[in-house]
Order: structure tokens, then sequence, then C-alpha cells
């Protein structure tokens, strides 16, 4: 029997499962976090912005989705945000490792240390540190999924990125395939998903809070597939998936949403064309 797309579109793909969604409070943790209430599942939103992460709880209900303040550099601060989420529901079922910052330091020789050090310290130990608090309790429930978001910048480099930045979405690539090997047996799966740039406030703060749209726009004119923007509910649907029951024999995998950016360099069409146009 053929399954109409309204249909399918209004199933609840996450019914019963218990999320945990670090950096939740706003941009792709918080799209993804509405998106995972509307399919059926129980969210705990962990964060630093508590005005924030406290506002979407009251306004989709505090029996549907918890905010708890959880710095992800801080092992006991993500213990207990994985503890409220069993304790409140009984069990974890996806740990999705989203919070993150970005780095300024595009020059190696004038790189700050001290800088360097901290987004490596959100980006990957706070990375390390979910797992390791989700694997604790989703191992002797022999099943869970672990998710991360990587970046585009996971598979590749830009001189625009900062080399921190870079190197942690490389790196959290490489703890995720490691999760998986071990944690298979134990019936979790874990998977990264790396979007090109989405005009969240990670990104529009560089640009001194440049309009949404304006930093889409700049973002379009660089990408590789055109008349599409990228935003964050294009992300929480990936994670929907793969945390979903669709992708139940989904693991290691990194996702990359780039619309092809990363397949491609464009660097020698744009010589050629410039020399096209003066000749
Ligand atoms: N926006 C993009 O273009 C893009 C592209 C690829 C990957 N990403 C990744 O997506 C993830 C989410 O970023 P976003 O674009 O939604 O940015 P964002 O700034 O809107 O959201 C990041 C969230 O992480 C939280 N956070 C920061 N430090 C934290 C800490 N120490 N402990 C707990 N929470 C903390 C912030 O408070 C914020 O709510 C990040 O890992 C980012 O690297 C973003």
């Amino acid at each position: 029997m053929s399954t109409s797309s309204s249909a399918v579109s209004t199933q609840k793909r996450l019914e019963g499962k218990v999320a945990l969604i670090t950096g939740g409070a706003g941009g792709i943790g918080e799209a993804t976090a509405r998106l995972f209430v509307q399919h059926g599942a129980k969210v705990v939103i962990a964060d630093i912005q508590d005005d924030l992460g406290q506002a979407i709880s009251q306004e989709l209900g505090e029996e549907n989705i918890s905010y708890v303040h959880c710095d992800v550099t801080l092992d006991s601060d993500v213990g207990n945000a994985v503890d409220f989420a069993v304790s409140k529901h009984g069990k974890l079922d996806i740990m999705f490792n989203n919070a993150g910052i970005s780095s300024p330091d595009k020059h190696i020789v004038t790189s700050n240390d001290e800088r360097f050090k901290r987004v490596l310290d959100i980006n990957i130990f706070g990375g390390y540190l979910g797992s390791k608090h989700a694997a604790r309790v989703m191992i002797p429930a022999k099943k869970g999924c672990i998710l991360f978001t990587t970046s585009v910048w996971s598979v590749i480099g830009s001189a625009d990125v900062g080399h921190a930045y870079v190197t942690s979405k490389h790196a959290l690539v490489g703890l995720a395939k490691n999760l998986g090997v071990e944690l298979g047996q134990y019936g979790i799966r874990v998977n990264c998903i790396s979007p090109h740039g989405v005009a969240t406030p990670m990104v529009t703060r560089p640009f001194g809070n440049l309009e949404k749209e304006k930093v889409e726009e700049l973002i379009a004119m660089g990408s590789n597939l055109k008349g599409v923007v990228l935003e964050p509910e294009d992300v929480a649907q990936a994670a929907l998936y793969l945390a979903s029951d669709d992708a139940k024999y989904v693991s290691g995998l990194n996702m990359i949403i780039d619309g092809g950016y990363s397949t491609t360099n464009p660097s020698l069409s744009n010589v050629i064309k410039s020399l096209s146009s003066k000749v």
C-alpha cells in the first residue's frame, strides 16, 4: 500500500524517543529541538544561554522540552545533563553533540594560543564529554544514536575559516568514526552532519550582526548549488533522519550538506572566466 506524501509528512518519526541536544538554545540546535518535538520526541536542551533555553521550554511545554544549564567543557555539567534526561524520561536515545563556536584566527603566526585551545575545548572536548556520558547510559540499553554537528570544514580547508575551527571539525569526524567502531557492538550508531554556511548567530556575529538575509546572500554567492538557501531547518531534517529508525543501519557516516561545494574547486574555472571576460 502506498503512503501519501501528506501522511508521510505528518508521521511522527521520533515517537517515544528521548534526545539531548547541546547548543540547543539557538541556531541549528534550536531548529533541531523544535523538529524533534514535532516528531514526538522528548527533548532536553543543554546550553549556556539560560534565558533563550528556558523561553523555548516554556513555549513548547516543559513536558516536551526542558532546559538544563550545561557548559559542554565541564564534565560535571555534561554528566548532569545526561542524568537529568534519564531521570526525567527514563532513558536517552539520541545524543546530539551540536554546541560549537567559530575561531577568528586565520593567520597561524598571529594566532592566539588561548583562543585556539578554547575552540578545541568546546568543539572537540565538549563532543567527547557528551559521547562519554551518553555511552554510559546507552551501553546498558544496548541501543542509541550519537550525532555531531561537524561542518563542510571537516573535509576541506579554507583561507577564510580559522585554523582551530577546521582542526576541530576534522577531529570530530575522527572521534565519531572511532566511537562508531567501539560502540557498534552495543547497537549504538554514531554519525556526523556537515553543513555548509547557515546564517545563524555564529555566522552573522563575525559580520557585525549583519542581517540574516544579507549573510545568506553572501553565502549564496560562493555556493555551488544556486537558487536555494541552506537553513537551520535543513540541517535539523538531516538530524531527524539520522536519529530516526529510518537510519537504523547508518553508522560512521559524515553526511555533507553543502550543495556539492566540497566536490569541486572553482579556482581554475574562475581564472578562465576572468581571462575570457578580458579578451
Ligand atoms: N552556522 C553554520 O554555518 C555552521 C556550519 C557548519 C557547522 N556548524 C556547527 O553547527 C553547530 C551549531 O552552530 P550554530 O550555527 O547553530 O551556531 P549558534 O551560535 O547559533 O549556536 C551554537 C550554540 O552553542 C552554544 N554554546 C556555545 N558554547 C557552549 C558551551 N561551552 N556549552 C554549551 N553550549 C554552548 C551557544 O550558546 C549556542 O546556543 C556548531 O557546532 C557549529 O560549528 C555551523
